[in-house]
């Protein structure tokens, strides 16, 4: 194995968001190749704010942003395109096209310059893959809240991007359709080695499918690490108060 592929995917030090007052500081942050991170903490704690910047929608205005070893200088628009089309975000609420899911699917790959005669077998590998054939033909404004989301997913991955970001991406689904996406974040994770960035207001969630939690509060990483040492009594006493429920906020 070659140095850089040990080199973590992305490292950010000394940033921070500004609006009316700051939102969020990233004093220190670095995220290893093929790991699941689940990002928890209160309302207007920071989570989403800190999926824009690692996706660059809001570009840091001071500090260092490493993409794959390599430094982002803000302004060069070039290159915040060129680290934007090795990631994929996914919300909470998506929107898909009034067409069927195949060609929901395929959009991505189209945009991303795949050649057209690959295009149809990669969406139905990946529609195989995900067990999703029996979607393939339906339309994409015609599908249930579940399967919607799973098709967004499946949209976000069908480039296999490094960096799959996820902002609360089963808030208000149904068990099953909660599971079934649990099961492709993990089967990306062990298949395709894609590394994964996930908020969720759900502790147990992050408990169950995460590598590495992200506690924020108030605008601060108060606390990263692997998922076992945040669900013990060695967590920082906030983490502990927040995923046992005894936060006021
Ligand atoms: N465009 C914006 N303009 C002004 N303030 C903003 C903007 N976006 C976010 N904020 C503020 O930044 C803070 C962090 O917001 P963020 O959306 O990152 O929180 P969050 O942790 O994702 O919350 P939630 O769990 O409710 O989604 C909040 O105080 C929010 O009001
Ligand atoms: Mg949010």
């Amino acid at each position: 194995m070659s140095m850089t592929d040990n080199r973590p995917l992305l490292e950010m030090t000394g940033i921070n968001k500004v609006f009316h007052k700051e939102v969020l500081r990233i004093e220190s942050l670095s995220l290893d190749k093929g790991l699941i991170y689940g990002v928890i903490g209160p309302s207007g704690a920071g989570k989403s704010t800190l999926l824009r910047i690692i996706n660059l929608l809001t570009p840091p205005t001071r500090g260092t942003y490493r993409f794959m070893g390599e430094a982002f200088e803000n302004g060069n628009d070039r290159e915040r395109l060129r680290i934007q089309r090795e990631m994929a975000l996914v919300f909470q609420r998506t929107l898909l096209f009034r067409e069927s899911v195949r060609h929901n699917i395929a959009y991505g790959l189209k945009a991303r310059r795949v050649p057209r005669k690959d295009i149809e077998k990669r969406v139905d590998e990946l529609l195989a893959y995900l067990g999703m054939e029996g979607l393939a033909h339906r339309r994409g404004d015609t599908l249930s809240g579940g399967e919607a989301q799973r098709v967004a997913i499946a949209r976000a991955v069908a480039f296999e991007p490094k960096l799959l970001l996820l902002d609360e991406p089963t808030a208000n689904l149904d068990p099953r359709n909660i599971a079934l996406i649990e099961d492709m974040i993990l089967s990306m994770k062990r298949d395709k080695g894609i590394t994964v960035v996930m908020v969720t207001h759900n502790v147990f969630q992050a408990k169950r499918i995460a590598d590495e939690v992200i506690f924020i509060d108030e605008g601060r990483i108060v606390e990263t690490g692997p998922v076992e040492r945040v669900f013990s009594s060695e967590a920082h006493v906030k983490t502990r108060a927040y995923v046992e429920g005894r936060m006021i906020y």
